[in-house]
């Protein structure tokens, strides 16, 4: 139980948030006066260096590539190789250091982040468990049936949770999780970041092992019936949106993207599409080949 001066301490934090100035400065072009291309935003990397603030090592270095209005684009590479760096750059979470990364022919800092980031939307795939009741952190898997029931009670049984769910927690779907099980704030500011994750360590009280937790989050994917319907909406928006997925899978979405950019080590190691990739016979095709024989063997 928490006192009522500490409810409003916390009330009180939240809104302090609000005087903490942006460290990506604003622009001031809105970025609705380019009428560009109605298939989606042109994007272009030159020669783009990137270091995060505390860190004396490059995270992407000398990256260039270029995606058409309306194009799909496919980052692969492993882990640590500057995937996720590129996809902060792009919705400003934080700026390059070097080189000039375009959207519509103009550097992205001079558009007004508001309307820029209407604009642009990323959809993470990491997990977060919020102090919410069970049922309710299965629900976020799609807010617009985050409160039917049956739906949380049948991706739970997808997603291998209902066992344990029925079995070993006290209230069953209503028992409130103590906190987040992943919780990474990625923020431009590093005093927000620093605030909000001390604040998640505080509440830190994993009752759930790491597989049931696991659990959970399928069980959460499972609310759309697995991602069929989201690639579904996705390719629906081919040639009327620029996309640009991260992906450690190779499969249909690779096989067809029009881009496929391959990093390794913050660099851009190879670039083109799938049968460009193949005939080159290098660590996409590799990988490729690999995952192909790993997935025929199942
Ligand atoms: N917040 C951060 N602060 C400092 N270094 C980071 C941070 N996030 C990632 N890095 C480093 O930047 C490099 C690229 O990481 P990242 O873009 O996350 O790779 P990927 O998404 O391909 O796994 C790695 O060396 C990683 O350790
Ligand atoms: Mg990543």
């Amino acid at each position: 139980m928490q006192s009522l001066e500490q409810h409003f301490d916390c009330i009180r934090i939240l809104y302090s948030c609000t005087d903490i100035q942006n460290q990506v400065p604003d622009g001031d072009e809105e970025i609705s006066d380019f009428p560009g291309d109605p298939a989606g935003l042109s994007l272009q990397f030159k020669n783009v260096t990137f270091k995060y603030p505390q860190s004396s090592k490059l995270a992407l270095e000398g990256v260039s590539f270029t995606i058409e209005p309306g194009q799909l684009c496919v980052v692969v590479g492993r882990n640590g190789s500057g995937k996720s760096s590129i996809v902060k750059l792009i919705s400003r979470l934080y700026d390059c250091t070097g080189g000039m990364i375009l959207v519509e022919n103009h550097p992205v800092q001079q558009f007004r982040l508001t309307a820029y980031r209407r604009l642009v939307s990323t959809l993470p795939q990491e997990f977060t468990f919020f102090p919410l009741t069970v049922a309710e952190n299965i629900g976020l898997g799609d807010p617009e049936h985050a409160e039917d029931h049956d739906r949380i009670l049948k991706a739970a049984e997808s997603g291998g949770a209902i066992e344990f769910i029925e079995r070993d927690l006290a209230d069953g779907f209503r028992t409130r999780l103590k906190g987040p099980s992943a919780f990474h704030i990625h923020s431009g500011d590093d005093r927000f970041s620093q605030w909000a994750n001390k604040e998640v360590q505080k509440h830190r009280a994993t009752s759930l092992s790491g597989g049931q937790w696991q659990k959970l989050a399928l069980s959460r994917t499972f609310m759309r019936s697995s991602d069929v319907y989201l690639f579904q909406r996705l390719r629906d928006l081919r040639g009327k949106k620029t996309m640009l997925f991260v992906t450690h899978r190779f499969g249909h979405l690779t096989r067809t993207a029009d881009k496929i950019i391959v990093m390794e080590a913050g660099q851009v190691l190879e670039q083109g599409t799938h049968s460009d990739l193949l005939a080159k016979e290098g660590l996409y095709a590799r990988m490729y080949n690999s995952q192909a024989m790993a997935f025929s063997t199942v």
